[in-house]
């Protein structure tokens, strides 16, 4: 491969990628060029000229190349940002989704119900993007994120060490709410909040190539009705929350029914659905049933 300058591999890349029919080509190859040289899209409109090793070339090409195989960017960057956070992701954690948001937004609206110093349990934490969310805005909260994924677990680890939240959040590996019985006392929660797999096997085929081939399945599969991972949880749920405490739970856009039945069946009473930014249902809010939200 022969040296190019900054200017030539930012183009080259980009037209790489929009002949893969990749929409946003151009920001992608920036983050691509930026993450691997240092140098990005404003640095490349300031001094196109400059000159740019050959090894680096040939690693944005190797990246550009997975890129058009269907890959995420972030796995391949090795970041996503969430609620202005910029989390650490691998291939053992789910890559954040801008739709999740709206669980730490439910969670800031009932800010007044909190008490002070908030402990808030995050199930199925993955990157900690939740939790560490929860943590940036709740500022006297501490937290506990479970992950049964020991990758995910350790991602989530250094993701609360270098957003500075470590002396604030544990993270644990286990099966949902099962590795807490030492240490924790029943009714521990101000907030539960989990974004657990939910992904029936019906909709397992439709998924999008990029996602169903490269993200975690243990993350996005909920059994055959996607449901499971909402059973195991729910019964858990009047154990963990403290009194006036607040679960808030991520559902698949056509599960608000089904999850706030299974809810209900454990005692719990559920809020009516808070949409994303699409407009689907996509959270849903439950207490005890003696205090109302
Ligand atoms: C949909 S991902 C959500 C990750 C992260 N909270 C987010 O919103 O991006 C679900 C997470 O639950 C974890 N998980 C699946 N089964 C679990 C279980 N039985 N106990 C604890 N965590 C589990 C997966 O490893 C995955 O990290």
């Amino acid at each position: 491969m022969s040296p190019v300058n900054l200017g030539t591999l930012m183009g080259k890349t980009t037209e790489t990628l929009a002949a893969a029919g990749i929409e946003a080509a151009r920001l992608e190859t920036g983050l691509l060029v930026e993450h691997v040289t240092g140098f990005g899209r404003m640095a490349a409109l300031g001094a196109p000229e400059r000159a740019i090793e050959t090894a680096a070339s040939a690693a944005v090409a190797k990246l550009a190349a997975r890129r058009t195989r269907g890959e995420p960017l972030a796995y391949l960057i090795g970041t996503r940002e969430f609620w202005s956070l910029d989390f650490l992701v691998t291939r053992q954690t789910l890559i954040p989704r801008p739709d999740s948001e709206c669980l730490v937004e439910a969670a800031l609206a009932n800010r007044a119900r909190l008490p002070d110093r908030p402990r808030i349990l995050d199930l199925g934490t993955g990157t900690g993007c939740l939790l560490l969310a929860l943590l940036s805005e709740f500022k006297d909260a501490t937290g506990v994120g479970v992950d049964i994924d020991a990758g995910a677990a350790t991602v989530a680890r250094a993701n609360a060490e270098r957003l500075g939240f470590s002396d604030r959040a544990r993270i644990l590996c286990g099966n949902w709410a099962d590795c807490l019985n030492s240490g924790t006392k029943p009714g521990e929660f101000h907030i539960v909040v989990s974004n657990p797999p939910y992904i029936s096997a019906d909709e397992w085929p439709d998924l999008a190539p990029t996602v169903r081939e490269f993200e975690p399945p243990r993350a996005l599969l909920g059994g055959t009705d996607g449901l499971n991972a909402y059973r195991q949880i729910a019964g858990r749920l009047p154990g963990l929350l403290a009194p006036g405490g607040l679960a808030i739970l991520e559902i698949g856009a056509r599960q608000a029914h089904q999850v706030a039945e299974i809810l209900k069946f454990e005692g719990l009473k559920v809020q009516k659905p808070l949409k994303d930014l699409a407009g689907h249902d996509r959270c849903l809010l439950a207490t005890l049933k003696k205090h109302d939200i």
